[in-house]
């Protein structure tokens, strides 16, 4: 291996909006940049990771008035339960910080003036949607009325959902705002605006400089032949957010302070860290390299106004920006109703991190496909590969090698074949740097076969059984050991906590990239403990199920005078709708618990000589024996759901605010079972 010259490289992934859990989609970002990130690090060179908590913006600041608390007290309590997301799937950041710092409001502060006075701000009067009672100006996706071209009902501020119409929110036709329900009125404000438009020459010289990939580079030739507009950088208070120097009332929108963040979190590292300079990463000669990792919905954001502002700034542009596609799961978008909407926590309550980040970098490549988890492919995948071939290669050498005492061989009786392993550092190497990781695991797969074949030809458990072959049993074990290090050399960045548990089992330093050189022999090894049981598959079921039921709207007692209550109502369906809706009177005819079911009733209903077996979470209001024998109303032609505890055939109607609150029985009036409620 040629020995590269040491880098300086600054790799960001994108931040992480402060207002909800991280998900397997965000996974598939943070796992692949912090995969690259180890490589590298491995490598020896300096690569340094940051990220923070995007904190800012109106959706913030309203879910954190939902909950009543301040935007502050929200992002201060996702940053704690993120931290530890990450670090139990070893994702691991060299600072993580948030964009609501002081450094983000310096720099943003600075990056603006630095615009302004090289004249790419301007101002504009332009009219909004205002909210009367909000008082506040509402974004389009807080607006909902009824398309001016084909009526549909409830259609957001700017497009139509059913006929495609696009138009202005001021042309809906009975409008409110989805904050409080008010008629919105059209207000007049003063706006800031960077001048994009200025940089066409710019972004068309960069986005075409290696900067992008092939595919990313075509979707931004189409937007810059279409022309470029000037892009709005301010909004009106109330925002949570930086106000704008010297315009009080307008504060910086979030996607203006959002990539600054990720300057501001290496400067709070560089201000603890003697070893790192910030502008000897960010000055515009820098020869360190920044790298950005994102999805592919946030593209115009990072290769069009982020270079634009950076070199209207004065400072460097990045290397590249490292653009993936979307996840979907079993090949279907995510979904809360079919529990594959799985939230980061609800994976490590049920399955080990490293079977994902081995999953996912199965594959991952340089281009911007979607990419899927395919639940029994999951399954199948990693227990095959991870399992079956490479743990495996451990385990059927370490015991012999612990009968003889521990110690292995100090000859190396296949010198060619462990040559040929360490030979692949730089094919691997290369498919690591351009972020082909499936690719980079196809071919330390293909070793690990190649190790087993050895092995299995080789057969130490017979040879064992012949006397006077110990030495070539120690011989061959320790050609198997020193295999099956070389491959988790290599797969180290993909799964640093089993690579962790090879060098305890190994008895050796922690592995860089240029051990590949050196061979393990007459060394004392540690007893080996299995690293990695199978996937399986129950767990992976169960958390499907965890994923229904954690996302399930939650019951709540909502006080009068709680903003919630003043909520309008806005998911109008019309009568049609409502009448497809069969309702039936049913004889409640038996009620048990649901063992290790907290809200759920299991009950048996006759709805006139039909039975129904109906799940309901009524159990904080009624025991069982207080309804055997009554009445209710039931949801006859719902279609039946599975559930954890058994299928749920129909729906009972109860009304009340929840808790012991909560009324279900329809009273005794000489009601049939199965009768028609009207
Ligand atoms: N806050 C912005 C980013 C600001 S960067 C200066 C944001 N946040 S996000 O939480 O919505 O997304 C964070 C990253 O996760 C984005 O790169 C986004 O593309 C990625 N993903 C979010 N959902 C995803 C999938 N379902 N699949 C793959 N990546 C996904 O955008
Ligand atoms: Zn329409």
């Amino acid at each position: 291996m040629t020995q590269e010259a040491k880098r300086n490289i600054l790799v960001t992934s994108a931040l992480p909006y402060a207002n909800g859990p991280l998900h397997m989609g965000h996974l598939v970002e943070y796992i692949q940049t912090d995969i690259w990130v180890r490589f590298q690090k491995m490598r020896g060179h300096q690569c340094i990771y940051v990220c923070a908590d995007d904190a800012h913006g109106t959706a913030i600041s309203l879910h954190a008035e939902k909950l009543g608390i301040t935007p502050d007290e929200l992002v201060k309590n996702i940053n704690a339960e993120r931290i530890k997301d990450f670090s139990e799937f070893s994702v691991e950041f060299d600072n993580y910080y948030s964009t609501h710092s002081e450094e983000n409001r310096e720099l943003a502060e600075t990056i603006y003036l630095a615009l302004r006075s090289a004249g790419h701000i301007s101002k504009k009067t332009i009219s909004q949607a205002y909210d009367p009672e909000k008082h506040m100006f509402l974004a389009d996706r807080y607006i909902k009325g009824e398309c001016p071209r084909c009526g549909a009902a409830d259609q957001y501020g700017d497009n139509c959902e059913v006929c495609s119409a696009t138009y202005s929110p001021a042309e809906l036709k009975n409008a409110a705002s989805t904050l409080s329900g008010a008629k919105p009125i059209t207000k007049q404000s003063e706006h800031y605006f960077f001048k994009l438009s200025e940089f066409t020459d710019f972004l068309q010289k960069w986005t075409t400089s290696g900067h992008v990939q092939p595919e990313i580079a075509n979707k931004l030739a189409e937007w810059l032949d279409s022309g470029l507009q000037d892009w709005d950088i301010s909004r009106d208070a109330p925002y949570f957010g930086f106000e704008i120097p010297e315009a009080p009332g307008k504060y910086f929108y979030v996607w203006l302070d959002a990539p600054i963040g990720y300057m501001a979190s290496f400067k709070n590292l560089c201000d603890k860290r003697d070893d790192l300079d910030f502008d000897t990463f960010w000055n515009p000669e820098s020869r360190a390299e920044v790298y950005h990792f994102i999805g592919k919905d946030i593209v115009n954001f990072h290769c069009l106004f982020w270079p634009a502002m950076l070199s209207g700034a004065g400072y460097r542009t990045p290397t590249q920006v490292c653009v993936h596609g979307y996840l979907t799961v079993n090949n279907e978008k995510m979904s809360k109703s079919r529990g594959t909407f799985i939230t980061a926590r609800t994976y490590l309550d049920h399955l080990n991190p490293s079977y994902l980040r081995y999953y996912y970098a199965a594959k991952l490549n340089s281009r911007i496909d979607d990419i899927d988890l395919n639940l029994e492919d999951f399954c199948q995948r990693v227990n095959a590969d991870l399992v079956g071939k490479v743990i495996n290669i451990a385990s059927r050498c370490a015991n012999f090698v612990k009968k003889q005492g521990g110690v292995l061989s100090s000859e190396n009786s296949e010198p060619d074949l462990i040559a040929s392993f360490a030979e692949q550092a730089s094919t691997i190497a290369s498919l690591y740097e351009q972020r082909e990781f499936a690719k980079a695991v196809r071919e330390i797969m293909a070793l690990a076969d190649k190790a087993n074949t050895y092995i299995n030809d080789q057969a130490p458990w017979v040879l064992a059984k012949q006397p006077g072959q110990e030495q070539q049993v120690l011989n061959v074990c320790t050609v198997g050991i020193n295999l099956f290090r070389l491959i988790m050399l290599y797969l180290k960045p993909i799964i640093p906590a089993l690579a962790e548990d090879t060098e305890a089992f190994l008895n050796i330093d922690p592995l860089q990239w240029h051990d590949v050189n050196t061979v393990l022999l007459n060394h004392a090894i540690q007893p080996f403990s299995a690293m990695l049981t199978r996937v399986d598959p129950k767990k992976v079921s169960a958390m499907v199920e965890a994923s229904k039921e954690s996302l399930a709207p939650k019951q709540q007692t909502i006080p009068a005078d709680s903003p919630l209550s003043k909520e309008p109502i806005l998911d109008e369906i019309n009568f049609e709708d409502f009448a497809k809706v069969d309702l039936r009177v049913a004889l409640i005819a038996n009620a048990e618990h649901v063992e290790g079911a907290e809200k759920l009733l299991k009950l048996t209903l006759d709805l006139g000589g039909q039975t129904r077996t109906v799940f309901s979470g009524i159990k904080s209001a009624y025991s069982p024996e207080q309804l055997v024998g009554k009445h209710t109303v039931v949801v006859a032609n719902l279609k039946p759901r599975k559930m954890r505890f058994g299928l749920s055939e129909g729906m009972v109607l109860c009304a009340g605010p929840g808790g012991k609150d909560l009324w279900v029985i329809h009273p005794d009036d000489g009601a049939k079972p199965g009768m028609r409620v009207l």
